[in-house]
């Protein structure tokens, strides 16, 4: 018998459902934002994956040669993929350009809850914008699309790559030591972050200013910038960082959507390509992240095009159907409209594929009975699966052209013109 391979999954028909609620969901809130969808393949060249992804991320890609000897990988995320096409072929188009795009990913990620060897994403991007209005509608968007899901008490956990770098950059710390020092930060190893910065022999006021800002955290977020501000005197890059987070939450705040936040100094995330603010989506009780985002001005110059300032966000379909699941948010199944239709004669099949046809014409899910069952097994079938009506096209109602119509819930069964078959059962739906 053959299995999956590790870390892959069939989505049986209740999650499937869920994960596509999330991605038509998704696809509308990009409509609601005017955010183009575009279609990129899953296979890209491994070097374009690679650049600026982080190391982690490299680690774990399915790369492997392909009959052209081409060194190929599995896209483990939109951004590169959707950067490419802006340096390339979109890049005279006229800015702003919002691009939406949802699919599959791929990340050899040790398989354990929320996390998958294949998962989906809904990934916004917004290109041309390096003002904070542009920041702050990813986090208006991601806002409106957990709460049209019906999710509870989601929050944002917020930072700025700059915060840090600003620092690390004046005491003239390199690129890859910074990169570690994020990806230990990213993993909340504060003290071995700590220790490489410690043996880069950065100065006394930058290790003190450190250990202080990894600690500052907190949900009033204005209380929190005006403290990391008072910790990173001298350092004006960090300073201009605190002032333009500020503006970003300013804005959010005046446009009378309320966020959750919790304001981290020494919030990283993984990848390498951020420039700017930097955000995840969470829920209680789930310790992974739903979504995540932020700033990168220097990707698309990075991979040949002009410099186009950018700023994204990627949901994750599968863990954001965790959360529905946890917070007992279900989207209707479209089974409580559904209609069988069972032929008593096998004379009457043709009549019963006819009705399953206008039926279906006035916008309801019908299924016929094809398994050649008595009525009362048919019926019990019907039940089982939670069908809503079951239509039984009998010889002695045809005469009459009519046809009996039970509803399941109830249990009552009346005796219906065909003429008004389909109005009859939408009525009951109502
Ligand atoms: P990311 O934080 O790597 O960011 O992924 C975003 C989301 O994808 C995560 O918050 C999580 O929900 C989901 N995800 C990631 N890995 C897995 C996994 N192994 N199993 C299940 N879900 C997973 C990015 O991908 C960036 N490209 C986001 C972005 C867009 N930044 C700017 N624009």
């Amino acid at each position: 018998m053959f299995k999956t391979v590790r870390g892959m999954r069939d989505l049986m028909p209740v999650d499937a459902e869920r994960m596509r609620h999330v991605e038509q969901v998704s696809r509308e809130v990009s409509k609601l934002y005017g955010y183009e969808e575009i279609i990129t393949p899953v296979l890209e060249t491994y070097e374009l994956l690679a650049a600026k992804t982080s190391e982690e991320i490299r680690e774990r890609m399915y790369t492997f040669k392909d009959l052209g000897d081409r060194k190929v990988a599995m896209r483990p995320e939109f951004t590169a993929s959707v950067a490419r096409l802006v340096a390339s072929k979109l890049k005279n188009e006229p800015k702003p350009m919002r691009l939406f795009s949802v699919g599959s990913l791929y990340r050899y990620d040790e398989p354990q809850y929320g996390r998958f060897r294949e998962f989906w994403q809904s990934n916004y991007e917004l290109f041309g914008s390096d003002r904070p209005e542009a920041d702050a509608e990813i986090l208006m968007l991601t806002n409106d699309l957990l709460k049209r899901l019906g999710l509870k008490n989601y929050r944002f956990k917020i930072g700025h790559t700059e915060i840090l770098k600003g620092i690390l950059d004046q005491e003239g710390m390199d690129e890859d030591k910074q990169n570690s020092v994020r990806q230990l930060l990213d993993k909340k190893s504060w003290e071995e972050a700590l220790a490489i910065a410690r043996d880069a022999d950065v100065s006394q006021k930058c290790l003190s200013a450190l250990e202080r800002l990894f600690g500052t955290r907190g949900e009033d977020a204005f209380k929190v910038l005006e403290t990391v501000k008072e910790t990173v005197q001298g350092y004006d890059t960090t300073i201009a960082a605190v002032d333009n987070l500020w503006e970003i939450l300013e804005l959010v705040k005046d446009s009378g959507v309320k966020l959750e936040v919790m304001v981290e100094a020494g919030f990283a995330r993984g990848l390498e390509y951020y420039t700017g603010m930097i955000f995840e989506s969470y829920v209680p009780r789930i310790d992974v992240a739903l979504g995540g985002g932020g700033r990168y001005d220097k990707l698309i110059q990075l991979f040949g095009g002009e410099p186009i300032p950018a700023v994204g966000v990627a949901q994750g379909i599968d863990r954001i159907v965790l959360a529905l699941k946890k917070q007992k948010v279900s989207p209707e199944t479209g089974k409580e409209k559904s209609v069988v239709v069972i032929s008593v004669k096998e004379e009457s099949m043709g009549k019963a594929l006819e009705l399953s046809d206008v039926l279906r014409k006035s916008g309801l899910s019908v299924e016929v009975a094809v398994m050649g069952r008595s009525v009362s097994r048919a019926l019990a079938d019907a039940n089982r699966r939670g069908v809503a009506y079951a239509v039984i096209v009998g010889p002695k109602e045809l005469k009459e052209k009519k046809v009996a119509l039970k509803d399941m819930n109830k249990g009552e069964q009346t005796t219906v013109p065909i003429s008004n078959l389909a109005e009859a059962i939408l009525s009951g739906l109502k």
